[in-house]
Order: structure tokens, then C-alpha cells, then sequence
């Protein structure tokens, strides 16, 4: 059950040094591909990184985040970015109608690299971590690195953006599992408060 799946899982930062077959960094994939998304552009590109010279550079890049070094996979969950005339910015115009003008002015470069879209890997990455789990692999993911590095580094065309970075491997060490909030501190029920905004 996918409960007792999620009950295991937990971010890790040692590996094991030890290989991920291609036929698991397959079924990960397949996890990833099969995601939902707005209008189901599948705004995406997976980048797979198993090169251990390009996993140290990525670990650099990520401000020497020095246990990523230790895992056999990376997977780079890149945006790609939706042009502008085909409803980008409308798309946050309509959530956000009171900020209508200051959406329009946001620099073009800056606005895709802020576009909601970007956010839209979290889907992927979430199914693939799953997946990984479900084959005794586990994964930390990684929001901390200099995007434009990580793009030149991989040689990614303009129109596609690192998201995040997801580390995967077998664990060396015991797990630790975190606490987390109960239901009841992280749910409401119809409306939060009883008085209006
Ligand atoms: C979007 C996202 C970005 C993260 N970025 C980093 C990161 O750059 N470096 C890191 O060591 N951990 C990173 N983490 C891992 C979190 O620290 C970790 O998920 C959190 O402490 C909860 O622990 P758990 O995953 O074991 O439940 C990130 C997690 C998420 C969801």
C-alpha cells in the first residue's frame, strides 16, 4: 500500500556505493511520465545523471552540497517554459487578478524563471521518489544550486530551466525518519477561521 510506502520514506544523504540498474531508472521514469498536468502540457524534460564527474560538478553547483557526491543517480527535473502568448502570464493574472499590472511588468527572463510552471516538476519528482521507494531506493531532494549553472552544465537550450534536483541511491546508513505534524494541526475543515477576511 502506497501508506506504508510513505511511512518509510525519508530524505537520506550517504549512498551506498552501488549502481542503480537501467531497468529501475526505467520504472522511475515511467513514474515521472505518467504525472498530470495543467492542459497536460507535460511542461518537462528529465535529465539523468549517472556520469560521477557531472555528479561532483552538480554537487559543487549546489553550493558544495558535498553528499550529493555520494550518489549514483541524479535526476534533473527541468521546466519547460511555456511562452508567454500561449497564457503564461494570463494563467497567474487569473489567480492573482489584484497584481494584474505588476505581472505584466515583470521582466520576460525573470517572469519564466518565476512561472508557475516551474513548480509543476514537484508532480514528477513526488511519483518518481515513490517509485524509487518502492524498489528499496531512496532520494533527497535538492532546491539549492545556481540554476544558471546547472543549465550551462548540462547544456540545456534557453527554453529549459532546472527546477530541482532529485538524489537517488541505496542508503548506507540507518534511517532516520522525522517527525511529522498530525492531521489535525495541518488540516481544516470548510473554512480556517469562523470571522471573514
Ligand atoms: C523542494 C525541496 C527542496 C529541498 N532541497 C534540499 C537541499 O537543497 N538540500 C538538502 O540537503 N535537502 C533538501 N531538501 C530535503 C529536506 O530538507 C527534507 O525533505 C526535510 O528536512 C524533511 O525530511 P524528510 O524528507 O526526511 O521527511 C529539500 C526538500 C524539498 C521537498
Amino acid at each position: 500500500m502506497i501508506l506504508d510506502l510513505l511511512n518509510k520514506r525519508c530524505s537520506i544523504r550517504n549512498f551506498k556505493n552501488k549502481k542503480i540498474s537501467s531497468d529501475i531508472i526505467n520504472l522511475i521514469l515511467e513514474a515521472g511520465r505518467l504525472s498530470p498536468s495543467g492542459g497536460n502540457e507535460q511542461p518537462w524534460k528529465f535529465g539523468v545523471i549517472t556520469d560521477k564527474k557531472m555528479i561532483h560538478q552538480i554537487a559543487e553547483i549546489s553550493y558544495n552540497q558535498s553528499w550529493i557526491k555520494t550518489s549514483p543517480l541524479l535526476i534533473v527535473l527541468c521546466t519547460v517554459i511555456v511562452e508567454d502568448n500561449r497564457g503564461g502570464r494570463s494563467i497567474q493574472k487569473s489567480r492573482f487578478p489584484r497584481y494584474k499590472k505588476e505581472i505584466d511588468e515583470i521582466e520576460k527572463e525573470l517572469y519564466s524563471y518565476l512561472n508557475l510552471e516551474e513548480h509543476q516538476t514537484k508532480i514528477p519528482g513526488t511519483h518518481m521518489e515513490i517509485c524509487a521507494l518502492e524498489n528499496g531506493i531512496y532520494s533527497t531532494w535538492v532546491s539549492y544550486f545556481d540554476v544558471e549553472k546547472v543549465a550551462k552544465a548540462l547544456r540545456l537550450p534557453h527554453n529549459c530551466v532546472p527546477s530541482e534536483i532529485i538524489a537517488f541511491g541505496y542508503p548506507e546508513n540507518e534511517l532516520k525518519l522525522k517527525d511529522k505534524k498530525s492531521i489535525n494541526e495541518l488540516t481544516f475543515y470548510n473554512c480556517y477561521v469562523e470571522d471573514e477576511r
